[in-house]
């Protein structure tokens, strides 16, 4: 049963959440809110009848057996009082493992299921960094806030009901003065409200430079340019501004219910000096006069009606900006199918891009402006172009992360907006620019290219290490395939970053998948290495189709077409020798430009 709906969030829908996630928790903690604000109330008219009773006693007008039931009353509450604490600790630890278990795969699933635009818009992004870690803890978090909020209603009431079904106008009298301290409160509560979201946003950019302040790929740049000193200084100034600004409001707000709170003392001593008018006049009894002094000083003292009502609503507004959050989260569009394992056996004998137009979403500049060009079976092609020509942008349309493009794609004259995403993952696998490196087993990192795939055993993982040139690092390590990677877990190895990238491009020849992808997985690596790369996978891919992106062109004279980016239109294509023939043609020109490079370092590299 799925929690997460595509509904407008609210307080309701929070106590909706968790009672689903965990019924009989959800339930324990509401009943302990609400007997801690009925336990005040009851003591009320317990401590009557036991002064009334033991004056009763004492005066021997009734046997002492008269004052066992509120004796054993006011113990049964010190007994409360007692173990409350411990218990609900445990059962904190308890509900704390329910909600983790039952709300984290529900949030990681919707993540997982988004429009791949939401992933890479920069507003959105950041509304999935805002949602989605603290999705538990806030759900609850909330919850306990509205039974905090009831828990403070039903204490307020309480005290006001008993004191009303005695004296009703010192009920009312009471009321009254709870209502400046009630007005100060919500203001002081929204204030601080926009406060924390300042802060707040301030906090994510802060948590962004720290982590480029630790972060291992920024170390290098880091120490190069020692940036770090400056970066923290001028953060440090902001967030000491923020605080600066909040330390004066707060203690504004402080001082305002400080003294609201203290008008409402004043009041409610006055209005207990009132009282002793009924207690002469023996309207109430005296051990009803004492339990109603103890119930109203205990709720001034508690700091309940001030602070509490302050920090209630306070808190109450600060979750409103979750909730706004939450329902635009589960509002944005799901891919269907995006969680699918690809498709096995996938086949194809030709894609074709037909008049195909791209615009960003939300942008208005053609990346790509109607090209068209085909992708036969085995056969290996090229893209070059400038960075920002948009090679990886036909990637990205080409495995379905965005389907909004003009024109078709069509895959053996099918079209591609018609396949399901399970068969547009069957059918190629890339290996990107910023391909990941998981801190998993070396077995396992090449092994999930195959998730659902039975055939892909250990003897296709071992193939695909053996083809990516892999073997002598695999030796090497301590624990051959299944030595973790990476630095999370103990006795983890790193590997350099020629030989994560050769781990990513077993990643893809273990893959199924029909069409292997390049796109500048190199960029890192000098020229000559990176066509020493490209040549390798070529040999480790025959049979297979192969596309090839790069801005250098190395790699370029190994490919059966040659497709010549610019300006979103492809202004070129053909073999190797063929563009190389063409007057005043851009690849040529580039590729007689870049030649120099391997010509000046090229002893027994590449030949050009
Ligand atoms: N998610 C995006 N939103 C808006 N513009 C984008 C996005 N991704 C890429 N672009 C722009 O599209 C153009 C082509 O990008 P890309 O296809 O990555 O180029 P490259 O040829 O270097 O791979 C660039 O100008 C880039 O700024
Ligand atoms: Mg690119």
């Amino acid at each position: 049963m799925m929690i997460l709906k595509q509904k407008k969030y609210g307080f309701f829908d929070m106590i909706a959440i968790s009672f689903k996630t965990s019924p009989f928790y959800s339930l324990i903690f509401a009943a302990k809110y609400i007997a801690d604000a009925l336990i005040p109330v009851a003591s009320i008219f317990i401590t009557a009848d036991f002064i009334n009773s033991a004056m009763a006693v004492y005066s021997k007008q009734t046997g002492i057996s008269s004052i066992y039931m509120p004796v054993a009353l006011l113990a049964a509450i010190m007994a409360y009082n007692a173990a409350i604490g411990t218990i609900m600790n445990f059962a904190e630890c308890r509900r704390n493992i329910y909600f983790r278990k039952r709300l984290v795969p529900e949030i990681i699933e919707k993540q997982a299921k988004l429009e791949y635009r939401h992933i890479e818009n920069p507003e959105t992004a950041d509304l999935i960094e805002r949602v989605c870690p603290k999705f538990p803890e806030s759900i609850w978090e909330m919850y306990s806030q509205v039974l905090h909020a009831v828990n403070l209603a039903i204490s307020i009431m309480g005290i006001l009901a008993a004191l009303f079904l005695q004296v009703w106008w010192v009920a009312v009298g009471m009321a009254i003065s709870l209502l400046p301290i009630l007005s100060i409160a919500s203001k002081a509560g929204r204030r601080s409200y926009d406060i924390d979201r300042a802060e707040a946003e301030l906090g994510r950019r802060m948590k962004y430079l720290s982590e480029v302040m630790k972060s291992r790929e920024a170390a290098g740049e880091r120490s190069l340019y020692g940036y770090t000193g400056d970066l923290s200084l001028k953060y440090g100034e902001k967030f000491d501004s923020i605080r600066k600004f909040k330390l004066k409001v707060e203690s504004k707000n402080f001082i305002r219910w400080k003294m609201g709170g203290l008008v409402s003392s004043v009041y409610s001593i006055i209005i207990m000096f009132a009282m002793l008018v009924p207690v002469s006049m023996g309207d109430i009894d005296l051990g009803m006069f004492i339990g109603l002094m103890n119930g109203v000083f205990g709720l001034i003292s508690s700091n309940i009606v001030s602070w509490g009502i302050y920090g209630t609503i306070r808190d109450l507004a600060k979750r409103r900006e979750y909730q706004k959050d939450l329902t635009q989260f589960v509002r944005l569009e799901e891919r269907e199918g995006a969680t699918d394992i690809p498709a096995k056996n996938m086949a194809f004998g030709k894609i074709e891009f037909k008049n195909v137009s791209f615009k960003y979403p939300g942008t208005d500049k053609l990346i790509l402006d109607d090209i068209s060009f085909a992708i036969e079976k085995g056969g290996h092609y090229s893209f070059v172009g400038k960075n920002g020509a948009g090679k990886t942008t036909i990637i990205k349309l080409l495995t379905g992360l965005y389907s909004n493009y003009g024109g078709e794609i069509l895959v053996d004259g099918r079209s591609l907006r018609d396949f399901a995403q399970s068969e547009i993952k069957g059918l190629s696998s890339v290996v990107y620019q910023d391909f990941a490196k998981y801190h998993i087993s070396l077995y396992d990192n090449i092994a999930i290219a195959g998730i659902g795939d039975d055939a892909l055993g250990v003897q296709s993982v071992k193939n695909a290490v053996e083809l990516a040139g892999l073997s002598g690092a695999v030796k090497n390590l301590k624990h051959g395939l299944n030595t973790p990677l990476g630095k999370i877990q103990e006795g983890g190895a790193d590997l350099s970053g020629g030989e994560w990238q050769r781990v990513a491009m077993a990643r893809s020849v273990a893959s199924n998948a029909p069409l292997k992808i390049l796109d500048e997985p190199t960029a890192a690596l000098d020229p000559i290495s990176e066509s020493a790369v490209y040549k390798n996978f070529e040999s480790i891919s025959k049979r297979r189709t192969t596309i090839f992106i790069s801005h250098r062109l190395g790699s370029t004279k190994l490919a059966d077409i040659i497709y010549v980016l610019s300006e979103g239109k492809i202004v070129e294509r053909g073999p190797h020798s063929r563009l190389m023939a063409l007057e005043g043609g851009i690849y040529a020109e580039m590729f007689d430009s870049q030649a120099n490079w391997y010509k000046a370092g090229g002893e027994g590299g590449f030949d050009v």
